[in-house]
């Protein structure tokens, strides 16, 4: 008798982890000095950006961010202090610099008399590509800032949205990997900002680094997975919004739904106010506090709250959005 009894392989044993690898940084800046004359523009500034990220810099006018990004883009020669981009230094290797860097100045020029295809077609000859290659990328590019309609249009013709856009797709020529952005939105309506912010995060989709300066500190927050605050030119903190948060002891503000009569949420407010919660409000049956902290005062004031005997339905945490984060983390230091 055929002995009919199936024998299933194991299965193949799962492929192994990829190797850990530290993370790769895209730049890396120490002790970055930029002196104009006897003016300080920046102060021993340190920048950490890793690959992939997209890392917003915010601060106000006359902070340093543009100076900060010129000796990133080969630019600028530092007074003291190290760059590194993708571990090649702007100074001693310009060239490596230029190949891996796409710059977008703040305000740039456009040629009279060049249409957007032959403007794109003209920095892709710069950066010595073949003219198939130029016609491929120039196509791709125009598709990419939804202005392929526009190619045959003179750059003087556009909208200033439209402007930044092919802006934008000039420094994406030579394929960088980094690309530092100096206020792209700048002067943009809310539908433009958005038309650029979706471009944005479609390019960090396709792993594209990119460092932004911007004063509009709400887009940044929905941009951004990092962003470094700079004042009179020194780097006030930088990292995760919430390393941030964490770092800066921001303000956060709590709004807690309490069960009970007018004297048990009196009594809640002055156990509230007892913990250290300030502005302490009541109405109907929520509670709202500002602590000075972060997530640990919220957790705080909440097991305080429930220690005093208060009957706590629901508890949330809100958060004061960048803006709110910037103003606790600055000074308001004028120069
Ligand atoms: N070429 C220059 N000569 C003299 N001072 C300069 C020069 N460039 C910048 N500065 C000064 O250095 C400081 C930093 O300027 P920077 O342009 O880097 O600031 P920023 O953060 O980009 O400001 P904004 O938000 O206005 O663009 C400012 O006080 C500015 O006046
Ligand atoms: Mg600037």
């Amino acid at each position: 008798m055929t002995d009919h009894t199936l024998t299933v392989p194991p299965p193949p044993p799962p492929p192994p982890p990829p190797a850990a690898t530290a993370a790769e940084t895209a730049v890396r800046v120490r002790g970055l000095v930029k002196r104009y004359g006897r003016f300080v523009a920046v102060d021993h500034l340190d920048l950490d950006v890793p690959a992939g990220a997209v890392f917003g810099l915010i601060g106000p006018n006359g902070a340093g961010k543009t100076t900060t990004m010129l000796s990133l883009a080969t630019l600028l020669i530092p007074d003291e202090g190290t760059v590194a981009v993708f571990g090649a230094d702007p100074v001693r290797r310009p060239r490596d610099v230029r190949r891996l860097v796409g710059w977008m100045p703040d305000f740039f020029g456009l040629y009279d008399g060049l249409t957007c295809g032959e403007y794109l077609d003209f920095f892709a000859a710069a950066y010595g590509l073949r003219p198939a290659a130029r016609r491929r990328r120039v196509a791709d590019l125009l598709e990419l800032v939804d202005l392929s309609h526009k190619r045959d249009i003179d750059v003087v013709g556009l909208s200033r949205g439209m402007q930044q856009r092919l802006g934008l797709a000039r420094t994406l020529v030579h394929d960088p990997r980094l690309l530092v952005l100096d206020e792209p939105a700048s002067g943009l309506d809310p539908r433009a900002r958005i038309d650029l912010r979706e471009i944005l995060l479609e390019l960090a989709r396709q792993g594209k680094t990119i460092l932004i300066s911007s004063h509009i500190l709400s887009e940044l927050g929905e941009l951004c997975d990092r962003v470094g605050i700079i004042e009179a030119g020194r780097m006030l903190a930088q990292g995760t919004l919430d390393e941030i948060r964490a770092a800066s002891r921001a303000t956060t503000s709590v709004v807690a739904r309490l069960l009970g009569d007018e004297a048990a949420l009196l009594a809640a407010a002055q156990a509230a106010t007892a913990a250290g919660a300030l502005n302490v409000q009541v109405a109907g049956a929520l509670l709202r506090a500002d602590l000075d902290g972060g997530q640990e005062a919220a957790a705080d004031l909440l097991a305080a709250l429930v220690g005093a005997g208060v009957r706590v339905v629901s508890y949330t945490e809100q958060h004061g959005g960048l803006e709110r984060l910037f103003m606790s983390v600055t000074e308001g230091v004028v120069r």
